[in-house]
């Protein structure tokens, strides 16, 4: 009885002590508003650097929700308690960030505290921000305060109940939030460790590849162990890649630059996006964080069992889906049957890529219905949108005759649930 209840104190003592301590850092003062810095009172250098490395963050990416008006903000980003919406970062000075001093600036970035002094919600990235170094925060600070700046501001974020609060994420960054940039590795290459501080920091890859838990935080204990996002699943990224050839540096590289595998696939969906933006960063930059997850991924079983050639079990997959096999042939083999023109190309053949090899459809189903655009620099047969020549039965079928025909591995249990979520994403 007596160490229960000494217990059910130590308790509550130590949520006070907890409440108390969020409640003081809650509080922020504003940062003085400073007068718009002249274009030309930065270094050239400095501004180039600083556009390299807004492509490895995607700033645009979030901020952009018309491509006429870049960085104007007014994107939704989906949350589990509502939209939140990117704010105007171009440097205009009533509705946009040109009042904000590099400190004002700083202090966002590595502490996701706004100007005002006002929370921001994890939407935005700072706890991956947090690890950039005050040199290249100065250089983006640059690059911000040299571009057109657009009067507008982005609609009102108001999530659902208590997190509609924001002091609270006070709270959540005394869990989450670890501060400033990571202690460098000293067992492993340069290479290694400028990757890691660069997909860890401003390329924030666990924003979509790390499972979140129940606040909506990466959960760090299974980084990279792939997550859904937006109707569309990350795969895992470390010795639980499900991928069947080897992601080697040089691999990682190509992908990483031109959205395109040829010993996996091509890169669809929001990392067709992400692809993009990196083929305009820098090229070194990009090699060490491809050298980086090599690294994590070396594991990986498919490191050990490279499966070069291609599984095909066309009958076996005709006989089990016979009305699948026919789609096929009729919709699909012109492009991806083997021996077709475009697999002449070199392009994989579909049992390498990891769509078909993950643990769910999602992504197979995904790409079936919205076809894929053309990765950065290539010109090639795009893959059309099949959306609406094909039922969710068709769809359903389709997807599993892939499974059974491409990969040795047991059917999908949830293609109808993908294929559904897939049509209440289009819908929206
Ligand atoms: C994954 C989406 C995402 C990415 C990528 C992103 N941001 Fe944001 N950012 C947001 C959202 C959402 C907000 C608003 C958060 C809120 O209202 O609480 C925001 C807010 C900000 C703010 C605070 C502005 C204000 O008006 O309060 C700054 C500064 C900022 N971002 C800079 C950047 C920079 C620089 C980059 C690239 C290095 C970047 N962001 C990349 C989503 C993103
Ligand atoms: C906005 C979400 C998002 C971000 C951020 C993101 N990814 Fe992805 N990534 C995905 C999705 C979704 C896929 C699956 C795409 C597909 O199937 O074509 C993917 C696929 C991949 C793959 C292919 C894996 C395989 O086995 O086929 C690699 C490699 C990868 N991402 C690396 C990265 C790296 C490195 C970063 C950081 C620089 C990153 N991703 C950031 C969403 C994201
Ligand atoms: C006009 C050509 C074309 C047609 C027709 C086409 N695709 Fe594709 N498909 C592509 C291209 C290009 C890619 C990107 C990957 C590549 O280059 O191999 C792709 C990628 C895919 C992927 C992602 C996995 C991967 O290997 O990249 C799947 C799954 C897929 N296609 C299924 C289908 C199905 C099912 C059909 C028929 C309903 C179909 N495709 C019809 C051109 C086509």
């Amino acid at each position: 009885m007596v160490r229960g209840t000494r217990l059910v104190v130590g308790v509550a003592l130590a949520s006070a002590a907890l409440l108390a301590v969020a409640f003081a850092l809650a509080w922020n003062p504003e940062i003085k508003a400073i007068a718009r810095p002249a274009a030309d009172s930065f270094d050239r250098a400095l501004v180039a650097e600083g556009e390299g490395l807004a492509r490895l963050g995607s700033c645009a990416g979030c901020h952009t929700a018309d491509p006429a008006r870049p960085l104007a903000g007014g994107r939704a980003l989906a949350t589990p308690f509502g939209a939140v919406f990117a704010t105007n970062i171009t440097p205009d000075v009533e509705t946009g960030i040109g009042a904000w001093s590099r400190e004002a600036f700083g202090r966002a970035m590595r502490r996701g505290i706004a100007r005002n002094g006002e929370h921001l919600y994890a939407a935005f990235p700072y706890d991956h921000f947090t690890h950039v170094s005050d040199g290249e925060l100065d250089a983006l600070y640059a690059w911000l305060m040299t571009r057109r700046p657009i009067a507008g501001r982005a609609p009102a974020t108001h999530l659902d109940g208590v997190f509609g609060f924001r002091p609270l994420v006070a709270a959540w960054n005394l869990l989450h939030l670890n501060e400033g940039p990571l202690p460098a590795d000293p067992a492993q290459s340069s290479d290694w460790n400028r990757g890691r501080a660069l997909a860890e920091g401003l390329a924030h890859c666990g924003g979509c590849h790390t499972p979140r838990d129940s606040l909506g935080a990466e959960d760090k204990a299974r980084a990279y162990d792939g997550a859904l996002t937006d109707g569309w699943y990350a795969p895992p990224l470390n010795g639980r890649s499900p991928a069947v050839r080897p992601w080697t540096t040089d691999r990682l590289s190509v992908y990483l630059r031109t959205g395109l595998s040829p010993a996996h696939a091509a890169a669809a969906g929001p990392m067709g996006e992400v692809t993009r933006a990196l083929s305009e960063a820098r090229d070194e930059d990009v090699h060490a964080i491809a050298v980086y997850f090599a690294s994590l991924m070396s594991q990986a079983p498919a490191a050990r069992l490279d499966q070069a050639e291609p599984i095909d079990r066309q009958a076996l997959a005709a006989q089990t889906y016979p009305e699948a096999a026919t789609l096929f042939a009729g919709a699909c083999a012109v492009c991806h049957e083997p021996g077709a023109p475009m697999m002449q190309q070199g392009r994989p053949p579909l049992a390498w890529g990891t769509p078909l090899q993950a643990d769910n459809a999602h992504n197979a189903v995904r790409t079936i219905m919205e076809g894929l655009t053309s990765p950065a620099g290539l010109i090639w047969p795009t893959m059309p949108s099949f959306a609406d020549l094909l039922d969710d039965h068709q769809l359903r079928e389709l997807t599993a005759y892939l499974r059974t025909r491409f990969t040795d591995k047991p059917p999908w249990p949830d293609i109808g649930d993908a294929v559904l979520q897939a049509r209440q994403g289009e819908a929206r």
